[in-house]
């Protein structure tokens, strides 16, 4: 079985980050969310895994992620020339994925779940489809499945204004060929793509078997912007093991599930777990509260912070109380302490947030 990952699509901005790269490697607990993604397929097994990707982003996923190597499988790129959806992501591929069945996987989506019991469910039972539904609470934003009392997946329809259940369909997929057949027939939906949720769709009126399974475990499409914050709170949660290797002084205190890397640095500070600091970051006269992710050359002085996401190269400094933010590359959040300015000075990129 070989695995596809998608990583393409319209390189389109991240909110309320602004983020003009690849959404797939934005980090999650300081790891970028397709290392997950490949981690997830990795321990199923499978060796060979191709990743789509754009003409916008390519070289950006590419540089990052590398040939494999490091995680022991072969990874080879396919370059899909414009985002025209998730089916024709598939045709791109069909000369890697040639006759083999595959586990195609969003590499936006995130997945507290084992996958390999499913590759086990889909190997032994054979259907020409398997997929992975979870309830949710705003279904109409989703491929959303209608299931019989059987458990029996009845009809699917992506992105539906009047949905007719809470079961969404989750970015992880697996196929037998039978899947190449129907895709050449496809039209593009209204939103100008073609779509996996069709073909299934046809799958299932040409009455070929498509398994469904209801995943209890936590998933996070994290292409769904406010989802970043909640994203990094569950993967601390539950990922983060206990390691300090960086140099904490004898008037600091780090307590509980904190990874602190050699390069990095407690001053004067206070660390309470689940923390994960990135290399070459100095947290000095601060306190570092649970469920914060700060990347690499940060510098963090005399602040208070707590649930916040901190991407590389920023600065906080003298500030009191920061909370559920989200601070993208190289910014700086700094105390006004310019005498006689005693107001807020702002220099924001696009579609910031700031909450007063
Ligand atoms: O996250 C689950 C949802 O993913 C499903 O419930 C929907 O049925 C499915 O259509 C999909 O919906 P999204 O609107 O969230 O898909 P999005 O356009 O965000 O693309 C998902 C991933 O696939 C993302 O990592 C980008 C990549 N992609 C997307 C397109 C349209 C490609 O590589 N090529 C493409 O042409």
């Amino acid at each position: 079985m070989k695995a596809l990952i998608l990583s393409g699509g319209k390189g389109t901005r991240l909110r309320p980050l602004t983020h003009t790269g690849a959404k797939q490697l934005v980090p999650i607990a300081n790891k970028p969310i397709i290392f997950y993604v490949i981690e997830n397929i990795v321990a199923t097994g499978i060796k060979d895994i191709g990743i789509i990707i754009s003409p916008e982003t390519g070289e950006e996923v590419k540089q990052t992620v590398g040939n494999g190597r490091r995680w022991g499988v072969n990874i080879q790129y396919i370059l899909q020339p414009e985002p025209k959806g998730l089916a024709h992501a598939v045709k791109v591929a069909k000369k890697f994925l040639g006759n083999s069945s595959f586990l195609m996987y969003l590499g936006d989506n995130l997945l507290g779940a084992d996958i390999e019991e499913f590759r086990r469910k889909f190997v032994t039972e054979k259907p020409e489809a398997l997929i992975l539904l979870k309830r949710v609470e705003n279904p109409s934003s989703f491929g959303v499945a209608e299931v019989d009392k059987k458990g029996q997946v009845k009809k699917l329809e992506e992105k539906p204004a009047k949905p007719k259940s809470d079961l969404a369909l989750i970015g992880v997929y697996l196929f037998s060929p039978e899947i190449h057949k129907v895709i050449k027939t496809l039209k593009p939906s209204p939103r100008g793509e073609l779509e996996i949720t069709d073909a299934i769709q046809q799958l299932i009126r040409q009455k070929k078997r498509v398994a469904s399974y209801i995943v209890d475990s936590w998933w996070l499409d994290t292409g769904k912007k406010d989802d970043l914050l909640k994203a990094n709170t569950v993967v601390l949660d539950e990922r983060i093991k206990r390691n300090i290797e960086g140099k904490v002084d004898g008037e600091s205190l780090v307590t509980g599930r904190v990874i602190l890397p050699k390069s990095a640095q407690v001053i004067n500070s206070e660390i309470r777990g689940p923390v994960v600091i990135g290399e070459k970051t100095v947290i000095k006269d601060s306190f570092v509260g649970p469920f914060t992710s700060i990347g690499s050359e940060v510098k963090v002085e005399k602040a208070n912070i707590e649930h916040c996401v901190i991407l590389d190269d920023c600065r906080i400094k003298k500030i009191d109380n920061l909370q559920d933010s989200l601070i993208g590359k190289r910014s700086v959040v700094k105390k006004n302490d310019r005498k006689r300015q005693n107001f807020l000075r702002v220099s924001l990129g696009d579609d910031s947030v700031v909450e007063i």
